[in-house]
């Protein structure tokens, strides 16, 4: 109830628990998922990655269809390289280390190459444009 809070020791509580909140709320979907745009990945997805990917995601791009193995058909969402040996291929860390370091650095086709020129703020955003093409 506003009024009821007169002493200054008192507003100062009030300000650490709003503080508290303010600060788990900012923090909490960075630690759920890399803190990517799906739309700003769009944009360069379709500039840097449908040619082999595909439009929908599918690997089934005009270069892609070509490459064996093929490109990842990202609608199914089945990764194949667990960059960090944590036991689960195609965490964001995973999907982070192919796309920076190519995929020929983990033992797969050299073709899916190195976009670690890209700043890291697209690759995330990369991520998770990725995400939603999971059908
Ligand atoms: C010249 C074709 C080509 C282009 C361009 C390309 N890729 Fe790939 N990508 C591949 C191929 C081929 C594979 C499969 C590699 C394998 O299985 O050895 C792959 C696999 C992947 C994977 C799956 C990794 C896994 O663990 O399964 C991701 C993620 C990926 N690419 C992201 C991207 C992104 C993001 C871009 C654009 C910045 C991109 N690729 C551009 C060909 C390409």
């Amino acid at each position: 109830m506003k009024g009821s809070c007169r002493s200054a020791s008192c507003n100062r509580s009030r300000n650490r628990v709003g503080l508290a909140l303010a600060a788990a709320l900012a923090l909490a979907p960075a630690a759920a998922h890399a803190a990517g745009d799906p739309a700003a990945g769009k944009v360069t997805y379709m500039q840097f990655c449908v040619t082999c990917h595909g439009e929908g995601g599918k690997g089934d791009g005009p270069v892609g269809k070509a490459l064996n193995p093929p490109p990842r058909d990202f609608t199914k969402a089945e990764f194949k390289f667990d960059t960090d040996k944590d036991g689960k291929a195609g965490t964001d860390a995973d999907l982070k280390n192919v796309i920076t370091k190519g995929a020929g650095a983990f033992g797969g086709n050299q073709l899916m190459a190195p976009w670690g020129h890209l700043p890291a703020s697209d690759v995330d955003n990369l991520i998770a444009y990725i995400r939603t093409l999971e059908q």
